[in-house]
């Protein structure tokens, strides 16, 4: 069935959006079981504004509903609050259908947008609290960013006190009714959009919703999912309240030492490694043998940690598959500058500290040092080695607390 549904909501702002009921996964990784829509907005001031545009494969059905409001020609700005393809995948195309337009967005947003289209866009910057006059209407733009890319903002149209705020305060959920006291419960989308994409910049949520609280919101309209226009202020207070546990779930003194071993002997080095940070001090080490856990286990233990302990062996001058996944599981801007260290047994050449502490750094983490290498199996000599290791590394810990 052709999806032409153009959504009135106030005399100026109509939802000129994409529902795209299909999609199974979004961004790779993320299930979107409920589908997902794009959120577009027409604002028909006397200088006509687009906020958003959706994913490119929707152009045709995104040009006709367009074009059943306004000549596409008239239109003066496009804002684009973020910049991410399903927000401004038909950019292109409507550039080429309304030659007047400038594009409005942070300075990052202008920057990437010249390399996602590849070619100059006429554009206008615009920073925290600048407003730009539409005529009739006024559009005022709050910093934003970090959520979840540092191009964010959020446009608020002061005279019908809407508040556009792209992926922030919004979730994959395609219901036609659109309207959030129409589309059914859609908590767990909201949930699972916040853990998935906003958690890791908890703390730039609360600022942003820090800087959204002394403005008169009459509605919240996001990019993807229901539009708030009831109960707008259960979802920022929600945001808010994720926001607050994601950041109270870093435990200080908390180090988290995984490893996977074939012969148990890196798991001995990781005892001994476990045992020397305890002596260092009041130290929780949360010890993991990785292959006997789920990765979802896995990063919630990072989260909680403040330091990541990695052990592996060397297998044919490599590593092994689950400790490349724990680094997909590493966030550098939430797991940034967490103390990290390797170690693992080898038998011939012993590659495996250097491709970890080369991994970890990479990632944003604060490597102690090359790392512990030690041959086939830790014998009592080197016991005393592996102890002092890890006593090494609490040490360190303990001081970069303090
Ligand atoms: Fe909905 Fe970050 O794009």
């Amino acid at each position: 069935m052709p999806d032409n549904k153009v959504l009135k909501i106030t005399d100026t702002v109509s939802w000129i959006g994409a529902l795209d009921h299909d999609i199974v996964t979004f961004d790779v990784v993320m299930e979107t079981k409920f589908g997902t829509t794009y959120n577009s907005y027409f604002i028909d001031a006397e200088k006509k504004t687009i906020v958003e545009t959706v994913k490119e494969k929707f152009w045709d059905t995104y040009l006709a509903k367009l074009q059943t409001l306004t000549d596409p020609a008239q239109i003066e700005y496009i804002v684009l609050n973020h910049t991410e393809p399903d927000h401004s995948g038909c950019l292109a195309r409507l550039l080429e259908v309304a030659p007047k337009a400038k594009v409005v967005g942070s300075g990052n947003a202008i920057r990437y947008l010249k390399d996602l289209l590849g070619f100059e866009i006429p554009h206008l910057i615009v920073k925290d609290g600048q407003t730009l006059d539409l005529g009739n209407r006024t559009l005022q733009f709050v910093a934003a960013a970090n959520l979840h890319w540092p191009d964010s903002i959020m446009t608020y149209l002061q005279e019908e006190k809407l508040l556009f705020t792209c992926d922030i305060f919004g979730e994959h959920y395609c219901n036609e009714a659109m309207f959030d006291d129409a589309v059914g419960d859609f908590d767990d989308a909201f949930r699972y959009y916040y853990d998935v994409i906003m958690k890791p910049y908890s703390r730039f949520m609360l600022q942003a919703i820090e800087r959204i609280r002394p403005l008169d919101i009459v509605s919240i309209l996001p990019g993807h999912g229901a539009i708030l226009r009831t109960n707008w202020k259960k979802y920022v207070d929600l945001s808010e309240q994720f926001a607050r546990e994601a950041l109270r779930e870093q435990e200080p003194n908390r180090v988290f030492l995984g490893y996977v071993s074939a012969y148990q002997n890196t798991g001995v080095i990781a005892g001994m490694i476990a045992e020397g940070i305890r002596q260092a001090g009041d130290i929780h080490v949360d010890f993991c043998d990785i292959e006997k856990m789920g990765m979802a286990e896995v990063e919630q233990r990072i989260i909680r940690a403040s330091a990541i302990v990695l052990g592996c062996p060397t297998f044919s001058q490599n590593i092994l598959l689950p400790i490349y996944q724990v680094f997909a599981l590493i966030n550098p801007i939430r797991d940034r500058n967490k103390l990290a260290a390797a170690f693992g047994s080898y038998g011939w050449s012993g590659e495996g500290a250097k491709i970890m502490t080369s991994a970890m750094g990479s990632l944003k983490l604060n490597v102690m040092d090359e790392g512990l290498m030690i041959k086939f199996t830790p014998h009592n000599d080197t016991k005393d080695k592996c102890i002092a290791y890890g006593k090494k590394f609490g040490e360190t810990f303990l001081n970069a607390m303090s």
